[in-house]
């Protein structure tokens, strides 16, 4: 575990403001998001990035409920696209929606939510991770997608501030007039150049990025919360230092975190007092170097295979 040194976040007081302030570098706002998003400037956003809420359990065992559950979150969207900055990016993080066992893979019905919009999508990022619940009637599901809108053609994209290590830095090209010469980038690779798969026409890129589940060590209460690092790639790909960075369903806001840890403002929306309460203990744990943090550059943890934990049980091992 590892927490952040208050000296590296010279720009920000600690304070989180109630309310926006065009100068302010932190502010959470209490209550529905379609109130609390009207009262925000035009274009001020230059990335929203959000797991919007999958509460669609019970109430949603209609055949038409997957359709009035977007219909419901529609003029969030909308207010969502007036905020956000003609050069900004929104990316909406999304898993499936399980009904009597069938299988309903959200992000695909919100692409053509999105694209009415005239948003333009710029990728579809798959977060895979490698724990979770055992399936039995179909394969387990271990992966969630991140769909990256632009709002228009000219973005930003700090590819330099996000490339991880190459595998092979000191590949040469063999042949041609470079012949001889490196072939890689001395600051590593494009992290989504990592294609793992080819499923029909989608490139699907691997996000190794442990889950937030019970033994990470930024782990809260709320059930479905944002690691950190996921939002950290978004923060420094997609913004510039002082820019805005939104979250309309802020959570225990690990977005938000996110964006102050590079410097970048934050704003949430959050209904949940608890959830708004946990977010302001979040950031004074931050302010005060205490926050649990896993890094962006630390490696997913393999095993050796000399933990007993990765061993063949001996119970096991007659039958294997
Ligand atoms: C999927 S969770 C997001 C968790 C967040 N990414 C984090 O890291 O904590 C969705 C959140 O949206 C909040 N929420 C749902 N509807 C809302 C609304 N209309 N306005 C504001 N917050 C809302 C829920 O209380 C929940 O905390």
């Amino acid at each position: 575990m590892q927490s952040v040194d208050p000296v590296l976040l010279p720009f920000w007081n600690g304070r989180v403001e109630q309310a926006f302030r065009p100068e302010a570098r932190a502010v959470m706002l209490s209550g529905d998001c379609h109130e609390t998003l009207a009262s925000l400037p035009r274009g001020f956003a230059k990335l929203i990035i959000t797991s919007p809420p999958y509460n669609l359990g019970k109430a949603y065992e209609k055949a038409t409920a997957l359709e009035e559950y977007l219909q419901a979150l529609d003029p969030i969207v909308a207010q969502l696209v007036k905020v956000l900055a003609k050069d900004g990016s929104l990316c909406w993080q999304v898993g499936n929606y399980v009904e009597n066992s069938e299988v309903f893979p959200l992000d695909i019905f919100y692409y053509p939510f999105f694209k009415r919009y005239g948003l333009k999508l710029r990728n579809r990022i798959i977060w895979h991770f490698e724990h979770g619940l055992h399936a039995s009637k179909r394969f387990s599901g271990r992966y969630e997608v991140l769909l990256w809108f632009t709002k228009g053609d000219k973005f930003t994209f700090n590819l330099d501030a996000v490339r991880v290590p190459s595998k092979y830095p000191g590949k040469r090209h063999y042949k041609g007039p470079k012949v001889g010469k490196l072939s890689g980038n001395p600051l590593g690779k494009n992290p989504s150049d990592y294609w793992q798969i080819v499923v029909r026409d989608w490139e699907i890129a691997l996000w190794e990025i442990p889950n937030v589940k019970n033994n990470h060590p930024e782990k809260t209460l709320h059930p479905c919360q944002f690691p950190i690092e996921l939002v950290e790639r978004c923060v420094l790909a997609l913004t510039n230092e002082d820019d805005w960075v939104l979250d309309p369903f802020s959570g225990v806001g690990s977005a938000l975190l996110a964006a102050v840890l590079h410097n970048r403002r934050a704003m949430g929306c959050e209904k949940d007092d608890e959830y708004l309460r946990i977010a302001t203990q979040r950031f004074a744990d931050l302010r005060a170097g205490r926050l649990p943090y896993r890094p962006l550059t630390r490696p997913v943890y393999r095993p050796t295979g000399r933990e007993k934990i990765s061993q063949m049980p001996i119970e096991w091992q007659a039958k294997a």
